[in-house]
């Protein structure tokens, strides 16, 4: 795991865009990218956006959601599938058809699980998944105690995640469905190149779970440590309690160029 420490949080969305953009450019015959929704990948996508209005082509690409709130209906504003298509991808061009998540209006929200874990595994492979992480370790919403080899499947998200969300819910907690569709942690392992981005010092417990802590299903960004290509990009504060912050400064600051991300 490369451990990326950086002076703000506009300076992780831009390392982020530029992972997503090595991407882009690197198979104009056709990729597929994993997107996160929430705060941590904004700043990323609108360095995206605007990469995209300088000349930077998506037509090619497809995307992928980690997860989406059961109970929804299809076009609420709060959807992840809403939310993707605002923050980034109708402006950067990416065909609807091409952007995919989980069916959280499904009548039948089990059997829509297992359709999407099949989409996924067809799309394959995903060339770079942007990640966030929940203050409690959560990666996609595979909450603690979730198994580091799940499949997407339905899971019931904590108080604590419901409390952290409502404020894209007006500050209403319950506005917050209780219930999500999420990419399992082995399927979210299955990509290729894994981007995780946390800012904020609200992050920093969870940060050094992932990056240092023992592989542990009580964090479940830990699993992370057994990917071999994953990049943490994390601010100052989101790196306050991580025991090797110097270490990955200075790795960072003697990088060769050869290595890339
Ligand atoms: C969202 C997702 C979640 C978020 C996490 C952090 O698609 O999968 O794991 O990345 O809850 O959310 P923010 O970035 O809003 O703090």
């Amino acid at each position: 795991m490369e451990v990326v420490v950086l002076p703000t949080p506009e300076d992780c969305g831009r390392v982020v865009a530029d992972v997503v953009t090595a991407a882009v450019e690197a198979a104009p015959g056709g990729v597929t990218i994993g997107l996160a929704t929430g705060s941590s990948p904004l700043l990323a996508y609108r360095g995206l956006v605007a990469r995209h209005e300088a000349g930077l082509r998506f037509d090619h690409v497809t995307a992928v959601l980690l997860d989406e709130y059961v109970g929804l209906p299809a076009g609420h504003p709060e959807s992840y599938r809403e939310v993707i298509r605002r923050e980034l991808t109708d402006a950067v061009g990416i065909d609807p058809a091409r952007v995919h998540g989980p069916d959280g209006s499904a009548p039948d929200p089990l059997q829509a699980a297992r359709h999407y874990e099949a989409l996924v595994t067809s799309l394959r492979p995903v060339a770079v998944q942007v990640l966030g992480i929940g203050a409690n370790g959560h990666v996609g919403f595979n909450e603690p105690g979730s198994s580091l080899a799940s499949r997407t499947r339905v899971k019931t998200l904590t108080e604590q995640t419901r409390a952290d969300n409502a404020r894209f819910f007006d500050g209403d907690v319950a506005a917050v469905p209780r219930h999500v569709l999420t990419q399992g942690l082995g399927t979210i392992g299955e990509a290729e190149h894994l981007v995780l981005v946390a800012t904020g010092a609200a992050k920093a417990a969870a940060v050094a779970g992932a990056a240092e802590g023992p592989v542990t299903t009580s964090c479940p960004g830990s699993v992370l440590q057994l990917h071999p290509h994953v990049t943490l990009v994390v601010d100052e504060a989101a790196a306050g309690q991580l025991e090797r912050a110097d270490y990955a400064r200075y790795v960072l600051a003697h990088k060769l160029a050869e290595q890339g991300w």
